[in-house]
């Protein structure tokens, strides 16, 4: 059974409704320009796999290790419910992202949690990992940017952690959602999946976060040919095939992923300076973020449960910042700046500094 995600259901009841907005991962949402949408034919049943041909280019590998999905949701049970059995293990990381450790649990496999320490960098330790595989253990998740701390996954640590799943008979799952954020799209082409370090990678992602389309869905899982062979029969028994008008309007916004990428990189100029001003005014906040990322966790000394701050925050001063708690980090907020811009950050980051001070934790030094 797919059990309620606390994190999901807070985001459901907040998000977007906060005049404040410290909280929301994903670039604010963009409109499809509508005579585009007007030229697209809707009903071609030839839309599905012209979505996973352009799913394909933009990753950079070949078709046949391409499956268009219903954004990176549906690619991280798609995975789960092709690769695990009832009763496997799959490790999951600590901090981390709650969907990832509810959709296994879902089709029965038994979590096991893998710490990536804040005192580490919130990096990835193929150790930890190793010290925690069990010969049931199938399937190995992360991100690359780590949610909820916003760094990026050392190369080197993701090759490690394939070979050890590949020497273990399991697979590496890396959930590239927010990698292009790190490594931009170039020419429509996101040149960096993970998949292509070792045979032994699943890569899932979309266009959700990055380009500010997530509402349209438009996600893929990238494996060996023979893997998308057993994912597509995964997809065909839970949902037959992708709808058409969604496969057409993925494949004009893939097209278009340059000046989606455009768009974000003008949102987002200025904004991790402002950040950065903040933080040097209070010098006992410390942030996790990649540098060219949009969001981090902000680790706040002396906080035991901010989640309770986090509400009355939101109530009192409409300032929505993510509790830490959700993703296992109770001491600590994760700090966004997808939303907000120029003045409008700056006062929220304000506000969130007087939040703070008025809880009585110490953020000045
Ligand atoms: C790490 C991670 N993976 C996947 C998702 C969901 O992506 P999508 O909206 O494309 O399904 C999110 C959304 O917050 C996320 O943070």
């Amino acid at each position: 059974m797919f059990a309620r995600t606390r994190y999901i259901d807070w985001a459901i009841a907040h998000y977007g409704k906060a005049e404040a907005d410290l909280a929301t991962s994903g670039m604010p949402l963009r409109r499809i320009d509508a005579a585009k949408l007007a030229e697209l034919d809707l009903d071609a049943p030839t839309a599905p796999a012209a979505l996973t041909e352009k799913v394909a280019r933009y990753n950079d590998v070949p078709e046949a290790e391409a499956l268009a999905t219903l954004g990176t949701s549906q690619a991280i049970f798609t995975t789960y419910a092709t690769l695990l059995s009832a009763g496997d293990d799959v490790l999951v990381e600590a901090p981390g992202y709650e969907p990832l450790r509810r959709a296994a649990e879902g089709v029965g496999a038994h979590v096991r949690e893998v710490e990536r320490p804040r005192r580490g960098g919130y990096a990835l330790d193929p150790d930890r990992f190793a010290s925690m595989m069990t010969p049931r253990t199938r399937v190995i998740a992360v991100t690359h940017l780590h949610n909820p701390s916003g760094v990026a996954a050392d190369p080197s640590a993701l090759l490690e952690l394939a070979r050890m799943a590949e020497a273990r008979g399991a697979w590496l799952m890396v959930d590239e959602v927010y990698a292009p954020f790190a490594h931009p799209p170039v020419q429509g082409v996101f040149s960096r999946s993970a998949r292509k370090i070792h045979p032994s990678v699943v890569a899932v992602g979309s266009l959700t976060k990055c380009f500010g389309l997530g509402m349209h869905r438009v996600g893929w899982m990238l494996a060996p040919a023979e893997v998308i062979r057993d994912a597509r029969a995964t997809l065909i028994s839970t949902c037959g095939h992708l709808p058409s008008s969604h496969a057409a309007i993925g494949a004009s916004l893939l097209a278009d992923v340059d000046a989606y990428w455009s768009a974000t990189s003008r949102a987002l100029e200025g904004r991790r300076a402002i950040v950065d001003a903040w933080l040097a005014r209070h010098p006992a906040l410390e942030l996790s973020a990649h540098p060219s990322g949009i969001f981090g966790l902000l680790h706040v000394p002396g906080a035991t449960d901010l989640l309770p701050h986090v509400e009355r925050w939101i109530a009192e001063r409409g300032l929505l910042v993510a509790a830490g708690t959700f993703f296992g980090a109770p001491d600590a907020l994760r700090l966004s700046w997808a939303t907000l811009g120029g003045e409008d950050l700056s006062r929220a980051l304000d506000a969130l500094a007087d939040g703070l001070t008025d809880a009585g934790l110490p953020i000045d030094a």
